[in-house]
C-alpha cells in the first residue's frame, strides 16, 4: 500500500513550472533521441509504474518512428489507466510525419508493474521506462530493479529513469549502479533542479530475469517516515 493519492500527484503536471513539469519535458526528450535514435524495424517499449502515460503516449504520436512501437504501460490505479487509455485513444495519425497511419499498439494495464510477468512478450524491450519509481522504493530495490533491467531490455536498448535530487542526494549512486550492471551513460540531466534524469544504454547480455517481484513500493513519504531514507 502507498503512501498517497497518486491520480492527485498527477495533477502537478498541470503547471507548467513545477518541477515534475519540467521533469517531463527532459524525459520526454530523451524518449524522443532514443527513438530517433533506434535501429530500423519493429520496436518495443515498457513502462513501468506508468502513472497516466504522459511521458511516452505523446512522444508515439508525434515521432516518425512511433508507428513502428508496440508498447505496454503497466500501472496500479484504474483512474490513471483511464487517463492513459483517453490519451492513447486521443492519438493523431502520424501519417505526416511517416507512412504508417498510426501509432502501431499501445497496451495499457492495470496491475503489478513489479511482476516481471507483466512485460510477458515485450521483452527485452527497445526502450525501458523506470520514471517516477526509485524515489519510491528502497535502496536495496532499487539495486534490484536495476540488475533485472538487464532482462527487460534488449542488448543495444534504452533505461530512461528518474531520481529525484533531495538530501541526501542519491541520484549518482543510481548511475553508478546501472553502470556496475552493463548499461553505458548515454545522458544524465545536470545538477540543479529537484529532479534528475538519467538514460542508459544496456551493452551486456540479456539475462535471465527471476519470475516474481522486482520491488515493493512503498513511497516516498512512508520510506522515510520507517528510516529507510
Ligand atoms: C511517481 S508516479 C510516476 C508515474 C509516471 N511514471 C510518471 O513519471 O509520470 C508512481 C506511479 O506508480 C503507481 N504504482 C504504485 N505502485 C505500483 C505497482 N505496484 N504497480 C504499478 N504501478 C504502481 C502509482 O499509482 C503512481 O501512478
Amino acid at each position: 500500500m502507498s503512501d498517497r493519492d497518486w491520480y492527485e500527484w498527477h495533477l502537478q503536471y498541470e503547471d507548467p513550472d513545477s518541477h515534475l513539469a519540467q521533469r517531463l519535458a527532459t524525459v520526454q526528450s530523451r524518449i524522443r533521441a532514443a527513438l530517433d535514435e533506434a535501429p530500423p524495424g519493429p520496436l518495443r517499449a515498457i513502462s513501468v509504474v506508468a502513472g497516466q502515460g504522459r511521458d511516452l503516449i505523446p512522444v508515439l504520436a508525434t515521432r516518425p518512428r512511433g508507428a513502428d512501437v508496440t508498447a505496454r504501460l503497466v500501472e496500479l490505479d484504474p483512474r490513471n489507466t483511464a487517463v492513459a487509455r483517453e490519451l492513447a485513444d486521443g492519438l493523431p495519425p502520424v501519417a505526416s510525419v511517416s507512412s504508417a497511419s498510426s501509432v502501431s499498439s499501445v497496451d495499457i494495464v492495470t496491475g503489478d508493474a513489479s511482476l516481471v510477468e507483466a512485460y510477458a512478450g515485450l521483452i527485452p524491450a527497445d526502450l525501458v521506462l523506470l520514471c517516477g519509481l526509485f524515489g519510491n522504493i528502497t535502496d536495496e530495490d532499487i539495486r534490484a530493479t536495476i540488475s533485472a533491467a538487464r532482462g527487460l531490455t534488449r542488448t543495444g536498448g534504452m533505461v530512461i529513469w528518474t531520481r529525484g535530487r533531495f538530501t541526501p542526494d542519491e541520484f549518482d549512486w543510481v548511475a553508478s549502479a546501472f553502470e556496475e550492471n552493463d548499461f553505458e551513460r548515454v545522458f544524465v540531466s545536470a545538477p540543479g533542479p529537484r529532479y534528475g534524469v538519467g538514460q542508459h544504454r544496456h551493452t551486456g547480455p540479456v539475462l535471465p530475469l527471476p519470475p516474481g517481484s522486482m520491488f515493493t513500493f512503498v513511497g516516498r513519504h512512508e520510506l522515510k517516515a520507517r528510516g529507510l531514507r
